[in-house]
């Protein structure tokens, strides 16, 4: 059962239900997933209730002539039921990156289950507000994490994506805990972009073990880039045309991401002549700024993305 089979929203000219193969047709899938298509006056959204993952998102805001992608879906992604999808925001949770245990999944499991629909509606400004619930590991624990945890994840799409996430743990002992809302960003061209915000902040080099090192100046992408930046101010801008503000609150870490030329080439769901195309910069905990989340305590925590400048 799909996440939007068991509460679907109710009707509304601004959303509709649809799926992987009518919407992306070009794309080689192995699985038609279901996908709620949200076409406003302000944007227009595709999201997969699998991990609850926005995949595309193009906003209005500017002029009508010239419609801004705030996010990056691989050309190459798979729609594969279970498996992480290339692009938009995948949610990383209840772990960010790989697990020291050696067989579990890479940034957790939230990104590959269903979640369910918990509310569809218009807020005043025009913006769509849809809620998202996790809460099948609330009584009873995953197999590969064992506390007992809840998350919802709540969209409001608008010219504008703004993100908010809960997270709660439900066990009965402190509950360890990174995560990242981990965006993909198009960028018109590679080499000449920068990223502003991060100056003076120190990171972890997931290209040299993890080699604790501090940024100079803005950061520049010259080959595969890897980084979980720390403690680092709320708002990031991604220099390329248009430029895109990225602003976190409660997340205090910064991930940039692109594969470089090889590990694109070495990833089915990416491929040599699109490695070039975007950059991740992800808002979460990770790192040395993971959690541990008291007994009954919750996280809150948002993201906001926007065309700026
Ligand atoms: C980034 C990590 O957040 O995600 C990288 O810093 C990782 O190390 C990348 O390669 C993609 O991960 P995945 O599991 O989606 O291929």
């Amino acid at each position: 059962m799909t996440g939007l089979t068991s509460a679907s929203p109710e009707n509304h000219p601004w959303w509709r239900l649809s799926d992987s193969a009518t919407e992306f047709p070009q794309h080689n899938s192995v699985d038609s997933l279901p996908l709620l298509v949200v076409e406003s006056p302000l944007c227009r959204s595709v999201i997969a209730p699998q991990g609850a993952q926005l995949l595309t998102h193009t906003s209005y805001g500017r002029t009508t002539s010239n419609n801004d992608q705030l996010l990056w879906l691989s050309p190459t992604a798979l729609f594969v039921r279970g498996k992480p999808l290339r692009g938009g925001v995948p949610l990383c949770l209840p772990w960010f990156g790989p697990h020291n245990e050696p067989g579990k999944p890479q940034h957790g499991f939230a990104r590959n289950e269903d979640w369910q629909l918990l509310g569809a509606q218009a807020d005043s400004d025009g913006n769509v507000v849809l809620s998202w619930g996790f809460g099948q590991y609330a009584s009873q624990p995953h197999p590969e994490f064992p506390w007992r945890f809840s998350a919802r994840l709540t969209m409001t799409l608008g010219t504008r994506i703004e993100l908010g996430l809960e997270i709660q743990n439900c066990d009965t002992s402190p509950m360890p805990l990174s995560w990242a809302l981990h965006s993909y960003h198009p960028v018109s061209d590679l080499a000449a972009v920068r990223v502003r915000g991060l100056a003076g902040c120190d990171f972890l080099d997931n290209t040299r073990q993890l080699e604790r090192r501090r940024q100079q100046g803005d950061v520049q992408f010259n080959g595969e880039l890897d980084r979980i930046y720390l403690s680092v101010p709320d708002e990031q801008i991604i220099a390329t045309e248009p430029a895109l503000a990225i602003r976190g609150s409660n997340c205090p870490s910064a991930i940039v991401w692109n594969p470089g030329y090889d590990k694109a080439a070495a990833l089915a769901d990416v491929g040599a002549e699109h490695g070039q195309e975007f950059i991740c910069l992800e808002r979460g905990n990770a790192g040395t700024n993971a959690l541990s989340l008291d007994a009954g305590a919750s996280h809150r925590a948002s993201v906001s993305i926007g065309v700026t400048g």
